[in-house]
């Protein structure tokens, strides 16, 4: 058997595990949440945003899905209503502060908060074996910057909980520094994004701004930047690495101000970023994300996870 077909075999003895554990329901031991339980998604209007808010609204919590698109989110929530869940909508759009800050303004007054924030929103514009930059400003500001600003301002507005505040990222493998493929080939970037103490914002933030540059005067192509979907794998990469700083930074909060803040990467998965081609169905891909937001264990933090288990960044 060549590499390709054993790790096709991994991969689909793996989804079968995944589908078996969704079959298995929380005890009550495990239980920590309950309707009180306030659940932020990003773009939830669809693909597996959509997905995600659908199956931690069926786990009883409230969840509040919010849309760029306030028409396209409305009609999600009443398809979801159709299957008799009921879900709060909101206008949000991750890019836009204004947006933003209306959205902390109105979560704030209406529910003192929120306990779980997934950051689900982003955009994609390569297809197949297309990797063109076009879009490169539009790919960092909508999957990092945006991130990022919600991170920071959900993050005064997170309620105290005994299992931890919870932050899930979704982001890619193709963002992976230790990806066997499609890496980062200048070394010493390399060993400074790696490190976790040597992280920081300026770090995260040049990187982009060098990748940027480089894509307005065309020089981009010899930066040994991954060599996939470049704009994407670097936009995932920085929320990556900004999960693992966060992490750091939040690790001094006294017990039951914990926040656990990941990210996963939800496979290959057929919605409209990929053009509907792929391996998952949005369950499977939804499925590490729901997962990491009903952990109830607040050590859990910094790391990057897929199929329910953790991964090298
Ligand atoms: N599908 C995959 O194979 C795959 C693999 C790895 C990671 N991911 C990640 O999974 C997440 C969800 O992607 P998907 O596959 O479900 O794609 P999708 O169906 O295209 O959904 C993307 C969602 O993000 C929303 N969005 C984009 N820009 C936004 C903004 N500025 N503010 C608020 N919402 C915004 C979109 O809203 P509109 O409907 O208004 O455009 C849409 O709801 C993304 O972060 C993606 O990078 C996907």
């Amino acid at each position: 058997m060549g590499n390709k077909e054993k790790a096709k075999e991994r991969r689909e003895n793996r989804l079968q595990q995944i589908r078996l554990l969704r079959t298995i329901p929380y005890s009550d031991h495990q239980r920590w949440w309950s309707k009180e339980t306030v659940a932020v998604v990003t773009g939830g209007n669809r693909g597996i945003g959509f997905e995600i808010c659908r199956q931690l609204a069926a786990h009883g919590l409230t969840v509040i899905l919010t849309s760029r698109d306030a028409t396209a989110g409305v009609e999600s929530i009443k398809v979801l209503k159709e299957d008799g869940l009921d879900l709060i909508y909101h206008q949000l759009d991750i890019e836009d502060s204004s947006s933003i800050n209306q959205f902390v303004k109105w979560l704030q007054e209406n529910y003192g908060g929120l306990d779980i924030l997934v950051n689900n929103a982003g955009v994609n514009f390569n297809l197949g074996s297309d990797n063109s930059v076009e879009n490169a400003h539009k790919v960092v500001k909508t999957n990092y910057y945006g991130t990022k600003s919600m991170i920071e301002a959900m993050i005064p507005l997170l309620k105290p909980s005994t299992v931890g505040a919870h932050i899930v990222n979704v982001s890619s493998r193709l963002g992976r520094l230790n990806g066997r493929r499609n890496r980062i080939s200048n070394v010493a970037l390399w060993e400074k994004l790696s490190d976790v103490e040597s992280l920081s914002e300026e770090l995260i933030d040049n990187t982009l701004c060098t990748f940027l540059q480089q894509v307005e005067d065309g020089s981009w192509t010899s930066g040994g930047w991954p060599q996939n979907y470049t704009d994407y794998s670097l936009s995932k990469l920085a929320v990556n690495a900004f999960t693992r700083l966060m992490a750091r930074k939040l690790s001094e909060r006294p017990v039951g101000q914990k926040v656990c803040i990941n990210c996963y990467c939800p496979g290959w998965v057929k919605t409209a970023l990929t053009g509907y081609a792929g391996n998952n169905s949005v369950e499977e891909g939804a499925d590490s994300g729901v997962w990491l937001s009903l952990l109830s264990d607040e050590s859990t933090t910094g790391k990057f996870f897929a199929e329910r288990r953790e991964i090298n960044f």
